[in-house]
């Protein structure tokens, strides 16, 4: 098995998805009719068109209004069930969906709406996939920490159906420390944290996600490459970063794969993950971004394998349940 074949074969894990960043043009329209919701676009053509973006920004004024077609359980569940077929098709054995419920409860949609629909996927995906999966709700960091607090006081009643949560949206000028309260109250219960820092954000805002968050991952965080002792203290606790190559590309972070970090980030001894981020927005999904990241930067065997286990190594998965993934994986690397 060459790179590519054993990138189709191994079992891995998504750490790093937006579930309303799966959401594919076809599945918006189809919403939009169902839910008599007018779009500012005349076809699934011309929506698809607009997806030419120069930064995170311009991505997210997309993304938002692509959501907007969300209002019922059905369509949490819809949008979220055609992820995990997808998903399986990638042989993703495990999932940890971003979610956020800010984006809804502002259209008027309860977070107990979104999170049923969403849990609905997820035992579906448990009990005819074989995907495990777990959801993070996600502040959106371009709206205050009282509304953060607002959100997870909304959130509070579902508790058990979430198992973190992390910090999305608009990075720069809204740094991690903007949001240290409110993440000190979901530490004290007992939620998983993580944080997208260091995207477009500078290396000092990962550094904040460290210190003033304390997150267990950072999502993105490529440009910790510039602060060589940010570097060595992610290095030395092995704090996982989600890259997500194809959004890197997408949202000109790069401006080509083959100027991506990815093999630098794993050369300098990161627990470095591949993930998709918004795969119906930034042209593929799981495997579609491991592909085209060995293909554009000459990735071994090696490189993959190593890749994939780091994606078991820093799932929020049970002992019991990362013990058995990394059996799989290791099958399948030695056949
Ligand atoms: N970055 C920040 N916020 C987001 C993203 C992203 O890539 N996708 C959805 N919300
Ligand atoms: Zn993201």
């Amino acid at each position: 098995m060459n790179a590519i074949e054993l990138v189709r074969a191994i079992p891995k894990a998504e750490l790093h998805i937006h579930i309303e960043g799966s959401l594919e043009p076809e599945l918006i329209f189809s919403l939009a009719q169902r839910n008599g919701v007018a779009l500012p676009y005349p076809s699934v053509q011309a929506l698809r068109e607009a997806y030419a973006f120069t930064d995170l920004q311009s991505f997210l004024d997309i993304y938002y209004a692509g959501a907007s077609v969300l209002l019922h359980e059905a369509d949490f569940f819809d949008m979220a069930w055609a992820y995990f077929q997808r998903a399986h098709a990638d042989r993703v054995r495990h999932a940890e969906l971003f979610f956020d419920p800010q984006t809804h409860t502002a259209r008027g949609v309860p977070v107990g709406t979104v999170i049923a629909g969403l849990r609905r996927a997820c035992e579906r995906a448990q009990a005819e996939l074989g995907i495990s999966s777990e959801l993070i709700l996600c502040f959106l960091r371009h709206l205050s920490e009282e509304a953060a607090f607002a959100t997870l006081e909304d959130a509070l009643p579902y508790r058990e159906h979430f198992i973190g949560v992390g910090l999305d949206s608009s990075e720069v000028g809204h740094p991690p420390s903007k949001f240290s309260r409110v993440f000190a109250r979901c530490r004290e219960l007992g939620l998983r944290i993580v944080a997208h820092a260091g995207e477009e954000g500078p290396p000092a805002y990962i550094w904040e996600a460290l210190k003033d968050l304390k997150v267990e991952r950072i999502d993105h965080g490529v440009r910790c490459l510039e602060d060589p002792a940010l570097v060595a203290e992610l290095a030395r606790r092995r704090v996982p970063l989600t890259v997500c190559p194809l959004s890197n590309l997408k949202l000109c972070v790069v401006n080509d794969l083959r100027d991506h970090p990815m093999k630098r980030l794993l050369d300098a001894g990161l627990c470095a993950t591949v993930n998709s981020d918004d795969p119906a927005y930034f042209g593929g999904y799981l495997n579609a971004n491991f592909e085209q990241t060995v293909q554009a930067l000459g990735l071994s065997r090696d490189d993959v394998i190593a890749l994939a286990r780091n994606s078991i190594e820093a799932s929020f998965v049970s002992e019991a349940r990362r013990v058995e993934l990394l059996a799989e994986l290791a099958a399948v690397a030695a056949a």
